[in-house]
């Protein structure tokens, strides 16, 4: 090694050390990332809609229904402790619930070393030996690599099924799964990246999380993918596939499903709120962007998404339905100790899909009752 590289090694590392101590993986960010590079993969409009587009999952052989777990927030963070602590929940989960799928809507991994973090992540769910789709939530790609090179860790999984997407698009894993039955598609789990922060005219400044920034949100060029997806699949099958779209910052419309109840408590609290709750809690703010980039009113008007997934606020796992549109806004439940997190709402939440029917079966597993 020449004695060049080694002072840029030096000095890479000495900025390093500064921005862990300043600010942790968030300052890193800022100052030095390994990179990786863009999905190659190319959308526009124009372009066929084929069903080999989509990665395809088959229904046990004589089975009705179909099981997800949703896991979330896991963010692996190097504690020993805390990740083994979310490892053995997991595998508990997966005994208690036989799921087809996991899904893992994000955060999966946080901190100043997410890559070496994502790829231990990888390698304990491939022993799980259960297929896998995460999404990327605002923490995976903080620290010394950016969410490319996250995605690319997810996508070397053996059993994960994450797919970069377009790259010519906003955000790293916008990707489709459908659910086959005897190799004719019965459901759709679309993943969509909701990306990480965004700069916030001053009248929002209220709305901040640091740097100025607050939450992202998901992009006009993704709501196209999206909406091209859905007539695509409704094309080819020649009738309307219902579909749940799973993604990790909420929509700006749990805000409103929101308005009028009470944070704090565990559950609606007063009658003039925007949503008929199902279950789960409520205890945490509402992290979503705060503009709407029109994708819960795409939903709407294409009138196949059932249910849109998220994870993001640790301690709100309610499941709720948006007044009059007979969409779900639902909350993941936590998964694992990492971050903040209430001990008595950790665990996951199981999704069933019923061969032939629109809606999804949402019940919430607790670490408690395993
Ligand atoms: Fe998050």
């Amino acid at each position: 090694m020449s004695k060049k590289t080694k002072r840029i090694i030096g000095i890479i590392i000495s900025l390093a050390i500064v921005a862990a101590l300043c600010g942790g993986a968030v300052g890193i960010q800022y100052i030095f990332q390994f990179g990786g590079e863009r999905s190659r993969e190319i959308w526009t409009g124009l372009d066929e809609f084929k069903l080999d587009y989509c990665q395809s999952i088959e229904m046990r052989a004589g089975a009705e229904d179909f099981r997800v777990l949703q896991i979330t927030d896991i963010q692996m963070n190097f504690s020993r402790k805390t990740d083994n602590a979310a490892f053995d929940l997991i595998e508990k989960l997966v005994d208690e619930t036989k799921p087809d799928l996991i899904i893992m809507t994000g955060d999966n991994v946080a901190g100043l070393i997410n890559g070496m973090n994502a790829r231990r992540l990888v390698k304990f769910m491939d022993s799980l030996g259960v297929k896998y789709a995460p999404v990327l939530g605002n923490h995976d790609g903080e620290g010394l690599w950016n969410s490319e090179v996250i995605g690319d860790i997810f996508a070397g999984g053996i059993n994960s099924l994450f797919k970069k997407g377009p790259g010519n698009i906003r955000g790293v894993g916008n990707y489709v799964i459908n659910v086959t039955k005897d190799g004719e598609v019965v459901y759709s789990l679309i993943a969509m990246d909701s990306n990480r922060y965004r700069d916030y005219p001053e009248d929002m400044s209220g709305y901040v999380t640091y740097n100025g920034s607050g939450y992202d949100c998901i992009y006009p060029d993704q709501i196209a993918w999206y909406e091209w997806v859905v007539k695509g699949l409704n094309r080819v099958c020649e009738r309307e596939v219902d579909n749940l779209v799973f993604m990790h910052i909420p929509l700006v419309q749990y805000i409103d499903l929101l308005s009028g109840w009470d944070l704090g408590k565990d559950g609606p609290m007063n009658g003039n709120n925007l949503g008929l709750f199902e279950d789960g809690l409520y205890r945490d703010g509402i992290g979503s962007g705060r503009v709407d980039t029109g994708m819960f009113a795409k939903a709407l008007e294409l009138g196949c998404t059932r249910a849109f997934v998220s994870g993001h606020e640790h301690t709100n796992n309610f499941i709720a339905v948006y007044k009059g549109s007979g969409i779900y806004l639902e909350y993941g439940t936590k998964t694992g100790r990492n971050s903040y997190s209430d001990a008595d709402m950790q665990g996951g939440t199981l999704i069933t899909i019923k061969s032939g029917e629109p809606y999804p079966i949402f019940k919430i597993i607790y670490e408690s009752s395993l």
